[in-house]
Parts: structure tokens; C-alpha cells; sequence
């Protein structure tokens, strides 16, 4: 992908995630990242993403020099970075505030493997990060840690993180685990949930 292709995937990915309400206000951001090239576009900080063009996107090294872009990178640079040095498989990340996700971020708890789809999008349950500073490496630290197997986790108090090899697979992780937050919401205000077991995913994942 050439920087323009990078900065195009980006603004048309963060516009879709907010029109889907996996991002609210100004929050949530999502990069992508070229290996060879070491530099990733990532969407600015407190930009209404109802008007955003691709020209606004941040091109910026995992150090967090900045080589293109009219506004700051988004505050979770770092988190991103993180992720990247950590992850070779990934070449997007996307960070949301989806509500249902969030909610058990809140909870500081994991989402249980409760759907099929867990096993095959997410490789199992929702793990929860521990908490850290918005905006410090740490956040990114700490969901690396919790990506162990996973192709997402929780921010305890913060959010969602999802990648991808790129923005396509990443947003549909993302979309996999509001799903699986909110029907897991809905089957536990029915009654005590039946998880899915470790042999069970084992299982089905071959
Ligand atoms: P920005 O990407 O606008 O800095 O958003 C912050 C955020 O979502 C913190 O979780």
C-alpha cells in the first residue's frame, strides 16, 4: 500500500466505525501500518470524524515522529506502536468505545467464550488489559500481554483493541466483540451463561 492508500483506508474505516457507533464524540482511533516502510497512518487526535478527509490523517514512525499530516496523531500513538512492535502478524489496530465492549471493560471483566465465532474471529474469550494511563505506552504494554492467543482484548475503563493483518480484518474483530458483549449482556440478564470450554474451541478451531 502507498502512503495515499494508507491515509484513504484509514479516514474511510474510522468514518465507518463511527456511522456504526463503535466510536463515539472524538474518541477511537485505528492505524495501519507498513512493516517495510516502518510508518503507519493513524487517525488525528479530537477531529469530528462526521467531516474528516484523508489529507487529515497522521503519517507518523513507531518513535512518533510525525512525517504528514495537519493535526497531532492520535493521543493512543503509542498504544498502536506497542502493538506493532509486539504483533509482526498485525498491520492494523483499532481501538473503539463500543458500548456493550466497554461496559465489562468497565466491569473489569472478560467477555466469555460464549459464540462460535469466538473461536475463529477472537481465538477464544475477550481477555481484559489491566488498567494504564490513556495515552502512555503502558496502555499498549498491558493489551499486548492480554493478546496472548487473542486477536482482541479489553481496556479496563477505556475500551476495546482489535487487529488485524489489515483494516478489514481488524474491524470485523471489533464488530465480533460488541456482538459477543452484547448478547453475552442480554444472556446474562436471562439467566446464568453456559461458557464455551477450552476443548470445545480447541475443537472447532482444528
Ligand atoms: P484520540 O484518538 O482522539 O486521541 O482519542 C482518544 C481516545 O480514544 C482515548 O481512548
Amino acid at each position: 500500500m502507498t502512503v495515499p492508500q494508507m491515509k484513504e483506508a484509514v479516514c474511510r474505516w474510522a468514518r465507518q466505525c463511527y456511522e456504526e457507533k463503535l466510536f463515539a464524540g472524538t474518541s477511537g482511533n485505528l492505524s495501519v501500518y507498513d512493516k517495510e516502510a516502518g510508518v503507519m497512518a493513524i487517525t488525528p487526535t479530537s477531529v469530528a470524524y462526521e467531516a474528516i478527509t484523508p489529507e487529515d490523517m497522521s503519517v507518523i514512525r513507531l518513535d512518533g515522529t510525525v512525517l504528514e499530516g495537519p493535526y497531532r496523531p492520535s493521543s493512543e500513538w503509542r498504544m498502536h506502536a506497542a502493538v506493532y512492535e509486539a504483533k509482526p502478524e498485525a498491520g492494523a489496530v483499532i481501538h473503539t468505545h463500543s458500548p456493550y465492549a466497554t461496559a465489562f471493560a468497565v466491569n473489569n471483566r472478560n467477555i466469555p467464550a460464549i459464540l462460535i465465532e469466538m473461536a475463529f474471529f477472537l481465538g477464544g474469550d475477550v481477555p481484559l488489559a489491566k488498567f494504564a494511563v490513556p495515552g502512555t505506552r503502558e496502555v499498549g504494554t498491558e493489551a499486548v500481554k492480554a493478546l496472548a492467543g487473542r486477536t482482541g482484548c479489553l481496556l479496563a475503563n477505556h475500551g476495546v483493541l482489535a487487529l488485524g493483518k489489515d483494516l478489514e480484518q481488524a474491524h470485523l474483530r471489533a464488530v465480533y466483540i460488541e456482538d459477543a458483549a452484547k448478547i453475552c449482556s442480554i444472556a446474562m440478564s436471562n439467566g446464568p451463561i453456559v461458557a464455551i470450554s477450552q476443548e470445545q474451541i480447541d475443537a472447532m478451531r482444528g
